[in-house]
């Protein structure tokens, strides 16, 4: 089968390199893609908000499935214009995808779906703002209704910047703090059938632990050895399950990936957000434990048949990826500054690999710095101790001016 990826970050490229070694899959092509994506793709450049664009692409290449990768072309409809051409499309519609583009319409469902969540207020004006901060009382929770790019949430106890990021909002959802450790768990749904993945842990802020902004997301890792037992089960019966069937009632089915973003409380598991595709870098490493190829599993998905298919297939073993940011990420991030050490970084049993978000082909071969995420290195092994340890080695061999990680991704569920 031909394969087109609409998309050009490390979750792209993760996705690219499971594809690849898919015997099923026959040709494999990327969308912008970027210079990690294009050893193992042939790329080809779009704007991949552009659904009409994203098809013609689809049609001149004769492919058998595209995959949408990133939430801005899923909330702006382009699957649903590939689908409309009649080509199998992995990825929610418009519509659906509204469960990441609009947090208060993800409350709503999950209202319908009687989804434990946080408890929540949408407010428009400032002094609906006050009133919800105050209800709920500090840490305060403000989070922008739209789409954010992973920097719309303002978690504070300082009740004027609270208000401040309201402020800035059109529309926000004010809602109680959840405490307790954070997982992520991905689900691959049909609009029926719900397939979970294997839950994993991301580490969302800029420094060392837990410091510093709010950022796309700085490492990464499965399995998580302190998670609850039927952990999975739980979250597919009273989260995944009744969401998937919950759309499918209000005429807006979801396909494709289901990402729930959970908060294991005193009180019990609740849904921070949920994001209507792969989150970047947990699927680093979800992937790299997965052992039934990924192509046939997509195209199910896209076709309706996920039912019919295999349980899937894991790796006993540890995934971890860590997050090179170049200098001033996430708030000014400096690009077009070369990297070294990209070849030396990787392992030839395959065991550490460096997957690209923000990079460019400069001149001569060489790669470029090209974006505030630039590389993440993904190595597996046989516990967290031992991924960990090959991640950071890999880490090690690479040089980027001004480039920041974090020293302490599954540092503690290593121990
Ligand atoms: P989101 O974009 O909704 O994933 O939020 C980004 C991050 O903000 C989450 O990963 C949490 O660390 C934090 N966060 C969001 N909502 C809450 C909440 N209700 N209580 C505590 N922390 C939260
Ligand atoms: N890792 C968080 C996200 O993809 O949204």
């Amino acid at each position: 089968m031909k394969v087109l990826v609409i998309g050009g970050g490390a979750r792209e490229h993760a996705l690219c390199r499971s594809l690849s070694q898919d015997s099923d899959v026959t040709e494999l092509h990327c969308a912008p893609g970027n210079a990690g994506i294009a050893q193992v793709a042939t790329v080809h450049p779009v704007d991949q908000l552009d659904g009409a664009a994203v098809t013609a692409l689809a049609r001149q290449l004769a492919a058998d499935l595209v995959v949408v990768g990133p939430e801005a072309p899923l909330v702006a409809g382009v699957s649903d214009a590939v689908r409309a051409a009649g080509i199998p499309v992995f990825g929610p519609s418009g519509a659906a995808a509204q469960l990441e583009g609009s947090k208060a319409f993800a409350k709503d469902v999950m209202a319908g779906a009687g989804v434990p969540t946080a408890r929540s207020y949408v407010c428009t004006t400032p002094a609906e703002a006050a009133e919800a901060l105050d209800a709920f009382g500090a840490p305060y929770v403000v989070k922008d209704d739209g789409l954010a790019a992973g920097k719309g949430v303002v978690v504070t106890s300082d009740r004027a910047e609270a208000l401040a990021h309201a402020a800035s909002c059109e529309r926000t959802v004010i809602e109680e703090y959840l405490d307790g450790p954070e997982v992520s768990l991905f689900a691959i749904t049909d609009g029926t059938t719900v397939l979970p993945l294997v839950p994993a842990q991301d580490f969302k802020r800029a420094l060392d632990g837990d410091e510093g902004p709010n950022t796309g997301g700085m490492g990464a890792y499965s399995p998580l050895p302190w998670a609850p037992e039927g952990l999975v089960q739980e979250v597919l019966e009273t989260v995944l399950q009744p969401t998937v069937d919950e759309l499918r009632r209000r005429g807006t089915p979801f396909s494709g990936l289901l990402y729930a973003g959970l908060a294991l409380t005193s009180r019990g598991t609740r849904v921070i957000e949920f994001n209507a595709r792969f989150g970047d870098p947990e699927t680093q490493v979800v992937l790299a434990r997965l052992r039934t190829p990924l192509g046939g599993v997509l195209l199910a998905s896209a076709e309706g048949t996920l039912g019919a298919l295999e349980p899937l297939r894991w790796d006993d073993g540890a995934a971890v990826t860590v997050v090179i940011a170049s200098e001033g990420y996430p708030a000014a991030p400096r690009t077009g500054d070369p990297i070294e050490g990209l070849a030396e970084a990787e392992a030839a049993d395959g065991t550490v690999y460096v997957l690209h978000a923000g990079t460019a082909a400069g001149a001569d071969g060489s790669v470029l710095s090209a974006g505030g995420r630039v590389l993440s290195v993904t190595a597996t092994g046989t516990d967290l101790a031992e991924a960990r340890t090959r991640a950071y080695r890999g880490i090690g061999k690479i040089s980027l001016k001004g480039a920041h990680h974090r020293t302490d991704i599954a540092e503690k569920a290593a121990r």
